[in-house]
């Protein structure tokens, strides 16, 4: 007898819910949402686990694969992003499809964003798990193609994270095409004086990496150049390079890319008579002073921390360096002029790591150290023999001091280039809240990005020593190496496919796919072009028929997902307390990265929207909004990447028309308009994607409720 194929058989799903330590469990209550769990359709076991991720984790997900034969698994936790790899592979590894595996987020979606509304966090996760049951239940096997990967990377940014992560790669024998915006190679290290702790020179170790880059002959370099335009995926990146110097264009074929673009000091114009009067200074002026022999002497100095930094509104990230480079200034004045006075103004001093000895020594050769609060910040005035006049309310004598000086030396953070925001969104990766690239996990993916093939090092990542650049680039080239290294990767599975019984050969798949994946057959069904295919589901959506399907997010499992959703006891709906429920489409590049930073960055919007992630929000299709509506949604709205930014190109733009249509004539359905939205954030606007939601919520309270039957239909 010939075994059945496993999707052939009766779904057999396992549920495993995790805590994520306090992260979910003390929001969610996880006891109840995995009780409640094996009464879904088909589960046949749901469990609680502290971390579902780590090895006893997954160990438990392999054992209860071959304990109850299980052909589905669910885990509910955090973002798919950063974990669904790992699940997949320990399914793959217990003898499942990895394409029979589906997420619920339950933590940056749920316990997250709803920190202070425990019960409904609780009944939100449940609804997100029963949908992710749902669509499991459809979920079919796939098979994946292999992709040859271009053995040569793009590393953008020339500093010494550029450099480092360049010549690595070049060493193992890939080519590499390092590109620097400015004429000359170096980037912020070209400024600076003497590195710490060694006190090498920096431009001696800046000399020697730029020798051995010159030397190498797998490394391109190309300077005054910038990046005009990228598409393609790992493996196979199409780089258009711009030149400033002459106008001309260039393209390059890469396999991977490397982000270490580094930053710049943040200029207080409007901090403490900076850039006014020229006796107030940042530490990096200080810096290039010292290392051109241009200092004066001064007699007195003052120097004051945390300006324009841990501000309580917009940076309000602390940069880690300054402290350290506002110590090793003070000792290098000391040194060069033991006599001067060096006062330096602090909220709080961190020398992490094993840097305390920067502390002791700049105490030992007597530089002075004042606490201020935040909300009494020191004062500057300009004395009329030009000295300057600091005062400030000293915390622990609780009083006022004056303090002359010659010479004020402001503590700057780092940030972001101007042009950070253009390279993110032509890479289209992430910029967290700080506005610096934002790594796919701080633990799992700490040098990587969500999309593959792209990594980041140095401070492009965020402020850093120069020894902790130079030590993330090399983890950062270590990384890149390995596909390289490899030759292959896998191609992921969801690619469009033709159901031949329902096509009528209209072409408009043809006409709506933005990457000439379908031929036309004049006689025959249209062909799928598979490695033309990225995937994104629009032609599915354009359709027709139903013919043309998107693998992983068939009609039928989109569908199923949905109408789960909204099987919610009748009685809730007929309680004076129910909540409108809402149904959010996310793609799953910008618009549900957004949703993941308003978790990861806490912000707070109400607990009514069920967000299901699609590819691209052109894969949303009439019939699942129709679908939504009937099944008994409050509202649906669909969000994805900012017009301009879609992955696929135009698929948002297919979305914002047919929401318009859509929009247009729900109301013959008895649906008032109002009830439907459509909205795009970039993946760093976590804040925006909150506000949306916050907004919509509050629209759709607006409305009079929807009338339902005793059996929970909508009376329309
Ligand atoms: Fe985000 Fe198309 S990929 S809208």
């Amino acid at each position: 007898m010939i075994p059945m194929a496993v999707d052939e058989l009766e779904p057999r799903i396992g549920v495993f819910v995790c805590r994520c330590g306090f992260n979910i469990g003390g929001v969610v209550d996880v006891p109840s949402v995995a009780e409640y769990s094996k009464t879904l359709p088909h589960v046949i076991v749901a469990e609680e686990n502290m971390y579902t991720c780590s090895s006893a984790g997954l160990d438990s997900i392999k054992k209860q694969i071959s304990q109850f034969k299980l052909n589905r698994v669910i885990v509910a936790s955090c973002t798919p992003a950063t974990h669904e790899s790992l699940f997949q592979r320990t399914c793959e590894e217990a003898g499942l499809n990895k394409y029979f595996f589906e997420m619920a987020n339950i933590r940056e979606h749920c316990s997250w964003v709803h920190m202070h509304l425990p019960e409904a966090a609780t009944e939100k996760a449940k609804d997100l798990i029963r949908m992710a049951v749902a669509k499991a239940a459809n979920l079919e096997p796939q098979t994946e193609n292999e992709l040859e990967i271009t053995p040569s990377s793009l590393v953008i940014g020339g500093g010494i994270s550029g450099i480092t992560a360049a010549v690595s790669l070049a060493r193992q024998g890939f080519k590499v095409h390092l590109i620097e915006k400015e004429t000359e190679l170096g980037g912020m290290l070209r400024k600076l004086y003497r590195l710490q702790p060694t006190e090498r020179e920096a431009d001696k170790i800046l000399s020697e990496a730029i020798a051995t880059v010159k030397a190498h002959s797998n490394i391109h370099v190309h300077t005054s150049t910038s990046i005009s335009q990228v598409s393609g995926f790992i493996g196979n990146f199409k780089v258009n390079l711009q030149s400033s110097s002459s106008d001309q264009t260039e393209q390059i074929k890469v396999g991977t890319i490397i982000v270490a673009t580094g930053a710049e000091v943040f200029k207080p114009l409007d901090y403490y008579e900076y850039g006014k009067n020229q006796k107030v200074i940042t530490q990096l002026e200080l810096e290039q002073l010292l290392k051109g022999g241009n200092l004066k002497k001064p007699e007195r100095v003052v120097m004051i921390q945390c300006v324009g930094s841990r501000e309580k509104t917009g940076r309000t990230y602390c940069s880690r360096i300054c402290c350290q480079v506002a110590l090793c200034n003070a000792s290098q004045l000391k040194k060069l002029y033991p006599d001067v006075n060096v006062t330096v103004l602090l909220r709080d001093l961190q020398t992490y790591g094993e840097n305390e000895h920067f502390y002791t020594e700049a105490r030992k050769n007597y530089v002075t150290f004042i606490r201020y609060d935040q909300n009494r910040p020191p004062k500057v005035t300009a004395n009329p023999d030009g000295s300057l006049l600091v005062t400030v309310y000293d915390l622990y004598l609780g009083a006022e001091i004056e303090l002359e000086s010659d010479l004020l030396v402001l503590s700057t953070p780092l940030v972001q280039h101007e042009d950070g925001e253009k390279l993110a969104s032509q890479l289209k990766v992430p910029l967290g809240a700080d506005k610096f690239f934002f790594e796919a996990h701080p633990k799992l993916k700490p040098v990587e990005f969500a999309s593959e093939g792209i990594y980041i090092c140095g401070t492009a990542h965020g402020p850093k020593t120069v020894s902790e650049s130079i030590s993330q680039a090399y983890a950062t080239a270590a990384k890149a190496s390995i596909p390289m290294a490899v030759g292959k990767i896998k191609s992921g599975a969801v690619k469009a496919t033709v159901i031949k019984e329902k096509c009528v050969n209209c072409d408009a798949c043809v006409v709506s796919c933005a990457f000439n994946a379908i031929e036309a057959s004049p006689f025959g069904l249209p062909r799928v072009i598979e490695a033309n295919c990225k995937g994104c589901g629009v032609c599915a959506a354009e359709c027709p028929t139903g013919a043309m399907q998107l693998k992983q997010f068939k009609d039928d499992q989109i569908t199923a997902a949905i109408k789960a959703l909204f099987k919610r006891d009748a009685p809730a709906r007929l309680e004076g307390s129910y909540k409108p429920v809402i149904l959010g489409f996310a793609c799953q590049w910008c618009s549900y990265a957004a949703a993941d930073l308003a978790g990861v960055s806490r912000i707070q919007y109400p607990p009514n929207v069920r967000i299901l992630r699609v590819p691209c929000s052109g894969r949303v299709d009439v019939g699942h909004v129709v679908t939504a509506f009937q099944s008994g949604a409050d509202g649906v709205i669909i969000t994805g990447c900012l017009i301009g930014d879609c992955h696929y190109i135009d698929g948002n733009l297919k979305a914002l028309e047919r929401a318009d249509i859509l929009k247009k004539s729900i109301g013959a359905l008895g649906i008032d308009p109002k009830r439907l939205e459509i909205g795009f954030a970039s993946s760093s606007e976590g804040q925006k994607f909150a506000a949306m939601m916050t907004d919509f919520v509050k629209q759709i309270e607006a409305l009079s409720p929807k009338q339902w039957t005793q059996e929970g239909k909508e009376l329309v």
